[in-house]
């Protein structure tokens, strides 16, 4: 199968490459080359995808049998996926996100037919808009598209609500004895799903005829609390987290860009279904517990000091937040 991905060596991605390279898909990785080396057995396309003269320049008349988008984010990139895709490629995917379903939640329990509505977060309601977009193009245009929402995924990155996403600030705060942030009581539900396990559901979707037309999320079955994230994280460091629990509106009032995160996500019990993903995909079953995954995770970032970037600016938004909570006076 030939594959094009946009996108391809971020966070969820690039495990998922290394793993349809695995699979024998004849993968083409389109990317503006910034974060990483070409992919070992893949092959490379440099251009930023939102330059259509590169792009164009880049994919001459290329055909696929699946394009997956890994960096749609609005109305306006469907447009022009669609403009460069119609009638090129067999499967479009789209990746949604799972912040897409209703908020507040009406069950605590999500399955792909929960209502996608998310009045607190601008970037999952332009998901949904991307998501509308394409299922008017499946419907009317002839467009075969899939969607997939992941929850949170992680490889090469710490799956946290607070303190530096993407970054190695909230395991450089623990590894200091810092005092961290667990928003709530810590006591709500959450999932996090290694990318090795999302890349499992996810490739058996590519090429799957009955694929089209639908919308999946692909997370594992294991539930975790907000406090046993923060202090699994902490044990595989070899630390005890000095845990302050702050509520999700405080922090919002405190830090507004961290509001639709917070209150349109992970403010809210979340749990998933994974029932149409595995009849979709026969045999398919998560397998990384949290434990082992972060013990991966802190090993990648152990391996390579240049990894463990430190942002300063979290460190202090972190600490502004504590203080204005009265931190001070513990
Ligand atoms: N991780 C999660 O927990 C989570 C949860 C829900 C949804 N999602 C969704 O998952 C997707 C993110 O996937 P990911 O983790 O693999 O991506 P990512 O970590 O955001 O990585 C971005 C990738 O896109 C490339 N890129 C960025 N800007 C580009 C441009 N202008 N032109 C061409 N390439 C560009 C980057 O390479 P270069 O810098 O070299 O160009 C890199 O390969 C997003 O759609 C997000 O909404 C993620």
């Amino acid at each position: 199968m030939k594959v094009l991905f946009i996108g391809g060596t971020g966070f969820i991605s690039t495990a998922v490459s290394r793993m349809a390279i695995a699979e024998g898909f004849e993968l083409y990785v389109l990317n503006r080359g910034a974060r990483s080396a070409p992919l070992p057995g893949s092959q490379s396309v440099t251009a930023d995808i939102h330059r259509p003269d590169e792009v164009h320049a880049a994919l001459p008349d290329v055909e696929f049998d699946v394009v997956v988008d890994w960096i749609a984010y609005t109305p306006d990139d469907i447009e022009r996926d669609l403009a460069l895709f119609a009638g090129r490629v067999e499967q479009y995917v789209f990746i949604s996100s799972a912040s897409a379903y209703q908020k507040p939640p009406a069950h605590y329990l999500i399955t792909e037919s929960t209502p996608l509505h998310n009045p607190y977060w601008d970037y999952s309601r332009n998901k949904i808009a991307c998501e509308e977009r394409l299922m008017r193009a499946y419907r009317d245009e002839g467009f075969s598209a899939t969607i997939v929402r992941p929850s949170m995924t992680y490889d090469s990155n710490l799956p946290i609500a607070l303190g530096g996403w993407g970054t190695y600030t909230l395991a450089d705060r623990l590894l200091r004895g810092l005092p961290i942030i667990v928003h709530g009581d810590g006591s709500s539900l959450w999932v996090v799903t290694h990318a090795d396990d999302f890349g499992r559901g996810f490739l058996g979707l590519l090429g799957n005829e009955k694929a089209l037309g639908e919308a999946f999320h692909i997370t594992t079955d294991e539930v975790l609390t907000w406090n046993q994230i923060y202090q699994t994280i902490a044990e595989a460091l070899g630390v005890e987290a000095d845990i302050v629990h702050i509520p999700s509106d405080f922090i919002a009032r405190m830090a507004p860009q961290m509001s639709g995160s917070l209150l349109g996500d992970k403010t809210w019990s979340t749990v998933f279904d994974n029932t149409k993903i595995k009849s979709f995909v026969p045999g398919f079953q998560a397998i990384v517990p949290f434990e082992e995954g972060i013990r991966r995770t802190l090993a990648w970032f152990a391996a390579d000091a240049g990894r463990r970037s430190v942002d300063g600016a979290v460190h202090a938004e972190m600490d502004r937040i504590l203080e204005a909570y009265g931190e001070k006076s513990r």
